[in-house]
């Protein structure tokens, strides 16, 4: 295979030949090995998704749904309500993994609905169309990303450079990623982009994943530390900046990854268009506006020592560790989905786009 099919075709989230399991590309090991984790309870598979092992919005979500069907083929009982009191616990016990992500109760919530559905059916048969809902989920988001990336790539001339932050590419999703899809397209194209990948602290995804998918990819990738975004916006090396998103709200705010809605503030002041990419599955318009959406905490740890040879900061020291923040709609120069790019007014675009 040829190395960018390598990349935008990577198996990050499949179900296991046996289909009592969940194999993984473990992420938190990349770019140093590619390790594949074969995921059976549902310890396991919570902690995959606590622990990032699989992250990425759409990803999670994909891997949530693998794994619900997993848990519910270990369930031994042939009564309907026996088997739905369990799948609800083993629903609620990996819908608490991740607050953030609305991919994560999405894809449960769509399983949940195959049993809820078939009351009146063995629960043999409901297990059978649980795994097709659940590759369904992925084939759906491999087409959506596939389409996100054309609209993406109509955004963009060759030879720009663009500036994103965090990994919103194929480990994040299933094909192509959401905001790295069209600078994957566009390379199969011929075109050439500079790409600016923010390290994206604390985690530093787009240091271990963004600047690995497209060196891999050979596109041209610069990676920088986040507190530079604005000097290289300044020098004028970037004509859009392309950013993922966790869940976007009704009126278009929009989480992401920590540090997106800086990028979002300093692209205004500099003129810099900034587009949110996603799939209509990361919208929620339950929540009104992202004062809605609930941001995740971390550990204090993945501040202070986390891939340092020795803690960087007195032990003591309180931290703060917000892993998601919101950006408000009116920075956001489009939103670009699987069926078009959405403009303001959001509520408007959004609620008819859905
Ligand atoms: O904490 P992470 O690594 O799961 O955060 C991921 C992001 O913020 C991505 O940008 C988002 O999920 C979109 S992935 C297509």
């Amino acid at each position: 295979m040829d190395p960018l099919k390598q990349i935008t075709h990577i198996d990050n989230v499949k179900l296991g030949e046996d289909g009592a399991s969940v194999v993984v590309i473990d992420q938190t090991r990349l770019p140093g090995a590619t390790e594949y984790l074969v995921l059976c309870t549902a310890k396991e598979i919570y902690d995959a998704i606590y622990e990032l092992k699989v992250r990425g919005a759409p990803a999670i979500g994909i891997c949530a749904g693998y794994g619900i069907y997993v848990l519910a083929r270990s369930i031994a009982t042939e009564d309907y309500g026996l088997f739905y009191r369990k799948f609800r616990e083993y629903k609620e016990y990996l819908d608490s993994a991740r607050p953030t992500a609305v991919n994560l109760g999405w894809a449960l919530n769509r399983m949940e609905q195959v049993v809820l559905g078939h009351k009146d059916r063995p629960v043999k048969e409901i297990l059978g169309l649980l795994e097709q809902e659940c590759r369904l989920i992925q084939q759906e988001d491999m087409e959506m990303c596939r389409a996100i990336s054309e609209y993406g790539l109509s955004l963009l001339c060759d030879g720009d450079g663009i500036l994103t932050h965090c990994n919103a590419g194929p480990l994040a999703t299933s094909r192509y990623g959401t905001a790295l899809g069209p600078l994957f397209l566009g390379k199969e194209r011929g075109m050439e982009f500079h790409v600016f990948a923010d390290e994206t602290r604390p985690l530093l995804q787009g240091a271990r994943l963004t600047s690995y998918e497209l060196q891999k990819a050979g596109i041209d990738v610069t990676l920088i530390c986040d507190n530079m975004a604005s000097l290289v916006m300044k020098n004028g090396w970037v004509q859009a900046c392309f950013v993922g998103c966790d869940r976007v709200a009704a009126n278009g705010d929009a989480a992401n990854k920590i540090g997106t809605s800086g990028v979002a503030i300093l692209a205004k002041y500099y003129n810099i268009p900034f587009y949110v990419l996603g799939p209509s599955s990361t919208i929620d318009l339950n929540c009104k506006t992202g004062e809605d959406i609930r941001i995740e905490l971390r550990k204090p740890e993945e501040i202070k020592e986390k891939f340092y040879q020795q803690p960087m900061a007195p032990p003591e020291v309180k931290c703060y560790n917000p892993a998601f923040d919101v950006t408000d709609h009116s920075l956001i120069t489009g939103i670009v989905t699987e069926k078009g790019i959405l403009k303001p007014p959001y509520t408007e675009s959004l609620r008819k786009f859905l």
